[in-house]
């Protein structure tokens, strides 16, 4: 039988998908669930110091080839958040995320996501819909490299930070790296928008939206690639995954996990389950033992 194990710092991850931030991450039962139901650790929803509202409906569209999102960040602050955190409970890994605007925030957040259970912290460099937030920081090099510096020297679990998609990869990618994460996150949402035809207005309360879903594969693929050839540390590929053929894709980019969060909408709760197993036939069907075999096979 084919393994589809992978480890990333001391992290197992079995299969090698993982539910994205802000699906299902609310909660210790919605977050148990997914492991139940296939998928191989959890991230948890995007949590700040405050708990926030999020933006005005509507926060979400359907579009042809993807999802357009401007939820906000919507969540129930720290305090209250660790206490769903403490309980969890699973054999799997759980990744807290979470979200701020300074690197003291960062800090706090990610120490106490440490002290309540998390395996792993991932840092939402990225999120394109929450001003002073997500992509307003990751955008910044400097601000990324103190927040990264800081918060591996403040925790002793794996960092993960989150990076938006942008057209030069390799910068951020050599910063967050030289600034000490053990791993990273590419990518998040693509900031976008939707325009009702028949009101001539834009659809969203926010205006803005990230957009998610089969529709950014590409964009995901290209931007795993360029980090690729940039650092060597592990790679965990987000953007679009909906079938087998689209994990491997990003497998051969360089990823060495995958997270899905739309997946969840185009094909059920157990939508992990249904994608590991094309994922061994598929390379099974190629004669590979071990999806190890084909991390980054698509550079020269
Ligand atoms: C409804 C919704 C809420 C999201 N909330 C967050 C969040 O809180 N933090 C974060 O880092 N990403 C968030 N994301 C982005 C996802 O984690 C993921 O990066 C993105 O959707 C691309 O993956 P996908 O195409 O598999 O959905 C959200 C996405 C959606 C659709």
């Amino acid at each position: 039988m084919v393994s589809l194990k992978t480890s990333i710092e001391g992290l197992t991850f079995q299969p090698p998908l993982i539910l994205a931030s802000g699906i299902m991450g609310q909660t210790a039962e919605s977050l148990q669930k997914m492991i139940m139901m296939g998928m191989g650790g959890v991230v948890t929803k995007s949590i700040g110091y405050e708990s926030r509202e999020g933006h005005p409906n509507p926060s979400m569209v359907e579009m042809e080839t993807g999802l357009l999102n401007a939820m906000g960040l919507p969540n129930p602050g720290i305090e209250r958040f660790c206490r769903e955190l403490d309980k969890f409970s699973s054999s799997k890994p759980i990744i807290g995320s979470v979200y701020a605007s300074t690197t003291e925030e960062f800090i706090l957040l990610s120490k106490k996501m440490e002290d309540h259970g998390a395996d792993a912290v991932e840092l939402n460099l990225s999120c394109p819909h929450a001003e002073g937030y997500g992509a307003s920081v990751g955008s910044d090099t400097e601000l990324v490299r103190e927040i990264v510096e800081n918060v591996v020297k403040n925790v002793d679990i794996p960092v993960f930070p989150k990076l938006p998609p942008m057209s030069d990869m390799i910068t951020i990618s050599q910063v967050v790296e030289d600034s000490g994460a053990h791993g990273v996150v590419v990518i998040n949402t693509v900031k976008a928008m939707a325009i009702n035809y028949e009101t001539s207005k834009p659809i969203l309360g926010n205006l803005y939206g990230g957009y998610s879903g089969p529709g950014i594969k590409p964009i995901g693929l290209r931007c795993v690639y360029d980090v690729y050839e940039s650092v060597d540390i592990p790679i965990i590929g987000c953007g679009g995954v909906t079938i087998g053929k689209d994990a491997l894709e990003y497998c051969m980019a360089g990823s060495s996990a995958l997270e899905i969060g739309s997946s969840i909408y185009y094909r059920g709760l157990d939508a992990a389950e249904k994608i590991s197993s094309e994922m061994m036939d598929l390379l099974e069907r190629e004669g590979y033992d071990s999806l190890d075999d084909i991390i980054g096979t698509a550079h020269r």
